[in-house]
């Protein structure tokens, strides 16, 4: 297991400067799509008071022409410090949903360049721009050009194996005049499979000024302090380890600034914790918020006996009162099983 040097703790002890935003934190929650909703964000906050937050995805042409902006980019007030995260292969359409984020509060603005899904990199947008630099230079140059808040973005190191070109990339992106990098350490073609490649991330941090971030494979403190020994980064973002689980965020930040671990949370916690996210989601978006729900319950809902069954029955509510009853028996069984 690594341990923290002196220099290391000092260096994650000090701010993260995104052009001329400072960050007290050097974990970031990742976007991710139907999952980082205002709801969620909430929850991560609650335990992560100083961390960067990313909207899902938004799509700049779904903001363009609109009366209200769309649900997926709302942010709090007061939310910070927070980026909105936008998709697109065209430089004008990203300036102008740029500009609407940071009306709407953006601290930063991330352009999405490492989206692996095919309805998205057919029309250009997400990781095809990694085998197409010259436009994801166009945007990043059109983006800066039309905001003044910092522009950073989020990609993957190549397309496949035989095609890594973050080394060419980032620095391009640099050039183009982002602030921030990070770097997901996964090619296109292993989509979420496979151990992310955080060697490669090592090598982008060597030739950038530019803060840069390492993404893939962050699930815990440890994981976390073994990415940030190897790699150098300047931070380090968590995304499939947040599901189910908001308290991640905030748990490593704690380890990275003291040394020291938090306690985790019980189960009773945790499933409290999934209750408030079920009521909230109802109260955000009414039905769509249940059916959204399903998939956020069956995540916090392991790790004990009988957790499949209930994860089943979760799987199909139709109200949040079917939801809360459920949990609620579960709660009251831990509880006396815990003996609380
Ligand atoms: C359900 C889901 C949704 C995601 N949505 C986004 C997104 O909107 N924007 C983005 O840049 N990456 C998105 N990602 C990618 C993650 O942010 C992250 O780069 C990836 O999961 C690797 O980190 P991990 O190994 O810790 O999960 C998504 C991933 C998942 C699993």
């Amino acid at each position: 297991m690594v341990s923290m040097s002196d220099e290391l703790q000092s260096q994650l002890s000090s701010p993260l400067k995104i052009g001329n935003v400072s960050v007290n934190s050097r974990v970031l929650q990742s976007p991710l799509s139907g999952v980082t909703d205002l709801v969620f964000r909430r929850l991560v906050r609650r335990y992560a008071p100083e961390s960067m937050l990313y909207t899902e995805m938004v799509h700049a042409s779904q903001v363009r022409h609109v009366s209200e902006l769309p649900q997926i980019m709302e942010v709090d007030p007061h939310e910070e410090p927070i980026s909105v995260q936008l998709f697109d292969c065209r430089p004008d359409f990203l300036a102008e949903a740029a500009q609407m984020a940071v009306a709407e509060g953006a601290n930063t603005v991330d352009i999405n360049m490492g989206c692996p899904v095919n309805k998205i990199t057919k029309k250009g947008g997400g990781s095809s721009l990694l085998r197409d630099p010259e436009t994801a230079e166009a945007i990043v140059k059109s983006v800066v050009g039309a905001v003044d808040v910092p522009v950073t973005v989020k990609t993957r190191i190549g397309w496949t194996d035989a095609e890594i070109t973050i080394l060419d990339f980032a620095q391009r992106m640099q050039d183009a005049g982002a602030q921030m990098i990070t770097v997901h350490g996964r090619t296109r073609s292993q989509g979420y499979k496979g151990p992310a490649q955080w060697d490669w991330i090592r090598q982008v941090k060597a030739i950038l000024d530019i803060p840069v971030i390492a993404n893939g494979d962050i699930n815990s403190a440890e994981s976390a302090l073994q990415c940030l020994a190897e790699t150098g980064a300047d931070g380090v973002m968590c995304s499939r380890g947040t599901l189910g689980y908001p308290f991640l965020v905030g748990e490593i930040d704690h380890f990275l600034k003291t040394g020291e671990h938090k306690t985790p949370p019980t189960t009773v916690e945790r499933l409290q914790c999934a209750r408030e996210h079920l009521q909230a989601l109802w109260d955000y978006k009414g039905q769509r918020g249940i059916h959204q729900a399903r998939k956020h319950m069956t995540w916090y809902v392991k790790g004990f006996s009988g957790a499949s069954e209930l994860r089943d029955q979760l799987c199909q509510i139709n109200t949040v009162e079917d939801g809360q009853a459920l949990l609620n028996v579960e709660i009251e069984r831990q509880r006396v099983s815990s003996g609380f």
